[in-house]
């Protein structure tokens, strides 16, 4: 067996444009992993702390979690790159408030909430399944939602895709336990990021805050096959 928490990780990360998935990348970034990002405009990371051209551990790869082919595409430009992938953050994800009762012509906003919420990351772990299996202590880290465990505010769409989503990450820690795969499902309720930025109910500053999952995650990544949490629970107010 591989050491469990070693460091530097490879790590494929998605949703690193912006909000938690870049909190994420910054800090691992800074930490010394490698990282592979996949996004929809990798031309946006030019000039800013995620610019591959001013750090060799950072590769960034063109990737819309709608595309039926697009992890595949990522997960083999990341082997031929690193050699390697041990860790898969899938920070990438869609708000909607289409409800129960949503307006003719809405189906297309459910379908996409399917596909980016629940089918990307599938497709992404799917993708990196032979090479987390082969190393030993594979990490999986899914962005859920607190809207992964619990229905509030008439949120059909996203809450759906969110509970199908939790359900996808229990089946990967049963089905990747016996290989050394861990898989964490990190659910908060609001965090101040782009996703949040309409919410009037709470101010930002009294939300989870970006960095701080960024926090969590790195030391998701440190911890032994023995010791990793399947279900972070963040919330920022009482929900008792
Ligand atoms: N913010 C919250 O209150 C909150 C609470 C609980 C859970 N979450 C979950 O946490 C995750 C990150 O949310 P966030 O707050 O960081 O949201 P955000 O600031 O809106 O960022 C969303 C990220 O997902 C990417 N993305 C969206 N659609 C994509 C697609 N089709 N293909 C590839 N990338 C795509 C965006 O890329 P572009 O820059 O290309 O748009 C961006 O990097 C999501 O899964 C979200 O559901 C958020």
């Amino acid at each position: 067996m591989r050491p469990n928490g070693e460091h530097p990780r490879t790590v494929l990360i998605s949703g690193a444009s912006r909000g938690i998935g870049r909190a994420i990348a910054e800090r691992l970034l800074a930490e010394g992993h490698r990282l592979s990002l996949g996004v929809r405009d990798p031309q946006a990371l030019r000039g800013t702390a995620l610019d591959p051209d001013r750090h060799p551990q950072l590769h960034v790869h063109p990737y819309d979690a709608g595309d039926p082919d697009g992890a595949d595409a990522w997960v083999a430009a990341c082997v031929a790159r690193f050699g390697a992938i041990d860790s898969v953050i899938a920070s990438a994800g869609q708000f909607s408030r289409v409800g129960l009762l949503y307006e003719a012509g809405q189906e297309p906003e459910i379908e996409q909430l399917w596909q980016v919420n629940v089918l990307g990351p599938w497709r992404l772990v799917r993708a990196a399944w032979p090479l987390l299996t082969a190393h030993g202590a594979g990490r999986i880290v899914v962005l859920v939602s607190m809207s992964g465990k619990r229905s509030k505010g008439r949120l059909a769409g996203y809450t759906a895709s969110k509970f199908a989503l939790m359900g996808l990450c229990q089946t990967m820690r049963n089905e990747g336990w016996e290989q050394g795969i861990r898989v964490t499902a990190v659910c908060p309720s609001w965090v101040n990021t782009d996703m949040a930025a309409g919410v009037s109910s709470l101010p930002k500053t009294e939300m989870t805050q970006p960095g701080d999952l960024a926090a969590l995650t790195s030391q998701l990544l440190t911890l032994p096959n023995s010791c990793v949490p399947f279900e972070l629970a963040v919330n920022c107010t009482l929900e008792a």
